[in-house]
């Protein structure tokens, strides 16, 4: 961190969080809290909760929270340090010079000296595009049916034939150093020679921008058959194909719920002019998972708008699990007879493209119908290892309620008996052998004939009797006010089926630290209590025991809990969101009496969970089975 912790929080203090907010997000007054509608992602109703009080936003759609500076770095792409110097000049205050060592000042100036290359680079390509050099670029792009104004949306370009070194002088006569130009990736290096020349020459040229609008890279395209047909730039300290999205910058205002995924950037372009302004592509790579972190960050659905050719298949059915990994759910636009989306546009038109995105497929009955082509159903055995195999992803479904619908869908649809399909999902109920239900969530024979799936669904463990949401009496659903604050709180995430992979008992422990860390910051009265039994180290190890120890020091020196500032202490986005999670949390006992049960058994889970609970020592385990009797009886005062 560059800025001492006192200049962070009178820069923070500075800046009401509800000011701030309010100016990007519309947001409406509900009890002391303020609601609106998720900047970071997609909604239709306001889960978006601005406290004044607490100086905190939280999502109880997507679990986004934080305090003003998280806000202005989630919202503005921003670094800690810019978001810090950000609200500086907006609340007019003068930062001190700060220190920054040598390795992190270059790191920083390199990204900054590649932005802006890139950026005096897509005005070059820009401008030749617009003159007279660039005239075969232009009829190449107006035949391909773009009109001048998306040419302008997406900052298209055109890196003519002659001079074919002409950004390599336009940037020379920018000043830019040689050992620059050879980190920004858009030279070609002759190393025997040590000359360099332009990577792009008679291409037309997509400049490709991060969610902030800037230029992290070109694609850049031949006008005619040539190989290769694309040429993208390499990666550099700027540019991270893996995580990154053509036309981010332009979908993520979008209003629809889903965004579509492309294979290429003429496909988005095609369909941004369409009036689709919620496709977006992969940058000349298949998906990652870091693409699907990315997405799930704007969306809960992400309609996969593959080539119909088989690659195109086979990168959908590799697509589908891992989004579903994501949280996301995929759906799988149809294009055929045409190849991509862009053709089917040219061809089609809006309406029709409208059509088959409303009727998109449901990305199961996909896989089902790709993995058919694998078996011939004429063939009873195969026709019988075929629908084992439908049953398997049947029954890897979470509920009887889905179950059940896929059941119909597929008997309508395959013609098989209801009663012999549900006999066979009911087998895999019982007896879910794990490499079949890997093999569910695996791409079909035919189209990985050899090797281990690499990812598969998540496998559902036996119940465990553990569970917190059933002791307190907490409802998962949805998320409550709190009678005495009219605060809003989320129950807590509780062990279900689907992240009980890890461990069921680990996650319980976990859940009842962050509770009691929740009540300490509600009833500061009760500190004096928990600390003579539980301290920091009896929070384990991790982000929970971090948050302990910066919470009990606050309430040592100032006897109550500031939630704000405490997340100045993690700088990871990530990790400030699980923090903001502890605070919005609350049990559903209501009245006080029901209330100190609560805190007192969380207290004593708490205090069994501590890594200390595993002494051997004897009079440490008599000093603390004498604690733990006492724990049972003691009043909580609150
Ligand atoms: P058009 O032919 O212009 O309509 O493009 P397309 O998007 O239909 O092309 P295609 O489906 O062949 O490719 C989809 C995406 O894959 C492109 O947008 C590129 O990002 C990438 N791509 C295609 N061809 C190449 C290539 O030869 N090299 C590299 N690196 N990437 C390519
Ligand atoms: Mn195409």
């Amino acid at each position: 961190m560059y800025y001492s912790d006192e200049i962070v929080d009178q820069v923070r203090t500075a800046n009401d969080i509800v000011d701030v907010i309010g100016q990007n997000v519309q947001l409406k007054r509900s009890g002391s809290n303020y609601f609106g509608l998720c900047p970071f992602h997609n909604e239709k109703s306001p889960s978006f909760s601005v406290s004044r009080q607490k100086q905190m936003y939280y999502c109880f759609g997507c679990h986004k929270g934080g305090n003003v500076i998280t806000f202005v770095e989630e919202y503005q792409n921003m670094n800690f340090t810019e978001a810090v110097e950000f609200l500086a000049r907006m609340a007019g205050i003068r930062l001190p010079e700060r220190e920054i060592s040598a390795a992190e000042r270059q790191g920083m100036n390199e990204r900054k000296e590649i932005l802006n290359v890139n950026r005096l680079a897509g005005t070059y390509y820009y401008y030749s595009l617009r003159s007279g050099a660039g005239k075969g670029g232009m009829d190449y792009l107006t035949k391909r049916g773009l009109s001048e104004e998306t040419m302008k949306s997406f900052a298209l370009g055109f890196a003519p034939k002659t001079p074919s070194d002409g950004l390599y002088r336009y940037l020379k006569s920018k000043g830019i150093s040689d050992d620059l130009l050879r980190r920004s990736g858009l030279m070609n290096i002759d190393e025997r020679r040590g000359t360099m020349y332009d990577k792009f020459w008679n291409r037309v040229i997509f400049p490709i921008l991060d969610a902030s609008n800037r230029i992290i890279g070109f694609g850049g395209r031949v006008m005619g058959d040539a190989k290769p047909k694309y040429l993208n730039s390499p990666e550099t300290k700027v540019f991270d194909k893996s995580r990154n999205l053509y036309a981010l910058n332009l979908a993520r205002r979008t209003r629809e719920d889903s965004l579509v995924l492309c294979e290429g950037y003429m496909d988005v372009i095609s369909m941004h002019q369409a009036g689709f302004t919620n496709a977006v592509a992969s940058l000349g790579t298949s998906l990652t998972p870091g693409h699907c972190a990315l997405l799930s960050r704007y969306t809960k659905q992400v309609i996969l708008s593959y080539d119909s050719d088989q690659a195109g298949v086979a990168a959908a059915m590799r697509a589908i699990p891992m989004l579903r990994k994501a949280g996301i759910t995929p759906k799988i636009l149809r294009l055929d007879p045409y190849k991509d989306p862009d053709e089917l546009i040219q061809a089609l038109g809006h309406d029709a493209m409208q059509e088959r995105l409303n009727q998109a497929q449901n990305a199961l009955m996909f896989e089902i119908e790709i993995t058919k082509r694998g078996y011939d159903l004429n063939d009873p055995d195969a026709k019988t290892r075929f629908f084992e195999n439908v049953a398997a992803r049947i029954a890897a479904l979470e509920t009887e309620m889905e179950r059940q619908n896929y059941m119909d869908a597929v008997c309508r649809e395959y013609l098989v008996d209801r009663r012999q399909l549900q006999e066979l999902v009911t087998r895999r109920l019982l007896n879910p052998s794990v490499a079949e239900l890997r093999q569910a969530g695996a791409a079909s024979p035919l189209l990985s004939p050899a090797g281990e799936p690499e990812d598969g669904p998540v496998i559902p463990m036996p119940d465990a009797d553990y569970d917190p949401a059933a002791l307190y009496g907490y409802d998962d659903s949805g998320f409550y006010e709190d009678e005495t604050t009219g605060e809003m709180f989320q129950a807590p995430p509780t062990a279900t089926s689907k992240n009980r992979s890890v461990s069921v008992r680990d996650q319980g422990d976990d859940i009842s630290r962050r509770l009691l860390l929740n009540y300490i910051c509600r009833y500061p009265g009760i500190f004096g209590t928990v600390r003579k039994y539980v301290m920091p180290s009896d929070f384990g190890e991790g982000l929970t025991a971090q948050a302990a120890e910066v919470i009990y020091g606050q309430m040592e020196k100032k006897g109550q809990v500031d939630e704000a500032s405490i997340l100045n202490h993690f700088p990871e986005a990530q990790d400030q969101t699980k923090i903001a999670g502890i605070f919005h949390t609350l049990d559903q006992a209501s009245s006080g009496k029901d209330r100190e049960k609560a805190i007192r058994e969380t207290l004593i889970k708490v205090f069994k969970a501590s890594p200390a609970a595993s002494a051997s020592e004897l009079s440490r385990v008599i000093a603390r089975k004498k604690q733990e009797t006492e724990l049972r009886t003691i009043r909580i005062q609150m």
